[in-house]
């Protein structure tokens, strides 16, 4: 297929003030979940646009931007939610921080599926609420999760848990709730009086073809009251520092007590960038949507294959979504442990894991082994809580050939490491 926007070509970020970039001249960062393609040249335009305008003053969220967000739910994901369930935010996390100062009470319980991405922990820790982790259920055979209901409805009966944070699908596993699966979620939270925040920034990017995200506000009625959604096109479009969130909310009384939160934070206006940007990754993106969509579908595929062949003992988790493989290194670390051996500690799935103070793990151990044998930058599964210690992480939408850098230096490091363990 013609490399029409040009993925191929690197996009020059080292040296730039890249959050993910600011590393050696002789390193390769596969971390920091951004992509390494250009945006759709529709953003740059409308970007281009703003900057040309001189002007930039304060600005309202004009109402095409709201079409714009119903009009991409309804055709890629056949949801038409009303425009006034909408809140402009500057970011998932600036909003998810806020509605757990708003909604919930220092003290309180933040229960999340671990391992899960690892900012949800210091949203909930630094505002003074607890993350409560409920550990999904990992099937060491099929390399697949699952939700453990009993333990999620155990500590969603706890009298201090006032809320529950979804990632929707989850990274880092990859795993795309069912309908079912979040309806039971919202159940049992109306139940036992817990609000619950979906995020679903992951949630344009699915790649098998049996498996459809659902926006969790597309649930029918009566599962919509205690039931928020985070959706952004931070993650889809490469435009994460525009800044932009949208938030939806059914319940009109638990909005408007949301939207006081995001105004008392000061998180509900926009910089220049995120209007723009956002209208125009909404509704003019398609076709580079498209075209991002099987190109990084073949860089997992790539990663899947050369691990099959080459590097048998790291084994992929089937990665029904997300751009983040997460790479099962348990048979590599049973076979070649580490020295001296720190693979799990023994309350590592504890369900009262402090955010900021985690174990030192094994994963920790060969990530740091990685960047030093080979100069590749990858993430420790440690930092996600659950049964992430034996685990990696490795964002893989960037161009062909940086793929192919990195798997040739990770298997450099991999084969050290065997030898040497
Ligand atoms: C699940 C999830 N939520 C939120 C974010 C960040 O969102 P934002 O930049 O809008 O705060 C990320 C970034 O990696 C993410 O993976």
């Amino acid at each position: 297929m013609a490399d029409v926007f040009g993925f191929d070509n690197p996009v020059k970020r080292r040296h730039h003030n890249w959050a993910k970039w600011d590393v050696a001249d002789d390193e390769l960062p596969m971390t920091i979940a951004d992509m390494d393609l250009p945006t759709s040249p529709q953003i740059v335009q409308a970007l281009h646009d703003k900057v040309a305008s001189a002007t930039y003053g304060y600005e309202d969220i004009p109402q095409e931007y709201y079409e714009a967000v119903q009009g991409w739910l309804t055709r890629h994901h056949r949801f038409t939610p009303p425009l006034e369930w909408m809140s402009f935010a500057t970011g998932v996390i600036p909003a998810l921080s806020s509605l757990i100062r708003t909604l919930t009470t220092v003290g309180d319980n933040v229960l999340m599926l671990t391992p899960v991405y690892n900012i949800f922990f210091n949203s909930a820790a630094n505002n003074g609420r607890h993350p409560l982790a409920s550990p999904l259920d990992y099937e060491n055979a099929s390399h697949t999760y699952s939700i453990n209901w009993a333990d999620v409805e155990k500590k969603m009966a706890l009298a201090r848990t006032t809320m529950m944070v979804v990632c929707n699908p989850h990274n880092p596993s990859g795993l795309v709730p069912e309908p079912e699966d979040l309806a039971h979620i919202v159940r049992l939270a109306r139940q036992y009086g817990v609000i619950v925040v979906s995020d679903e920034v992951h949630g344009d990017m699915l790649w098998d073809d049996t498996l459809d995200y659902t926006p969790i506000l597309s649930l029918p009625e009566p599962l919509r009251g205690n039931v928020i959604e985070l959706i952004s096109p931070s993650k889809t479009f490469n435009c994460a520092a525009t800044h932009a969130c949208m938030v939806l909310i059914a319940d009109p009384n638990l909005r408007a007590h949301a939207v006081r939160g995001f105004n008392n934070d000061e998180i509900a206006e926009p910089n220049l960038t995120a209007v723009p940007a956002s209208i125009a990754a909404y509704r003019d993106s398609d076709e580079w949507y498209a075209a991002m969509l099987s190109y990084v579908r073949a860089n997992i595929e790539l990663v899947n294959d050369t691990l099959a062949r080459e590097m048998p003992l790291i084994t992929p988790v089937k990665m029904a979504a997300t751009y983040l493989p997460w790479l099962d290194c348990t048979d590599l670390f049973a076979a070649h442990p580490s020295s001296p051996v720190s693979s799990v500690s023994p309350d590592y799935q504890s369900t009262e894991v402090e955010a900021l103070d985690r174990p030192h793990t094994v994963s920790d151990e060969f990530t740091a082994f990685i960047r030093q044998t080979s100069g590749l930058l990858v993430n420790p599964g440690g930092e996600y809580f659950g049964n992430g210690a034996t685990f990696i992480r490795m964002a893989v939408a960037c161009p062909r050939h940086q793929v192919e850098d990195a798997l040739a230096r990770l298997k450099r490091s991999y084969d050290l490491w065997c030898e040497q363990h």
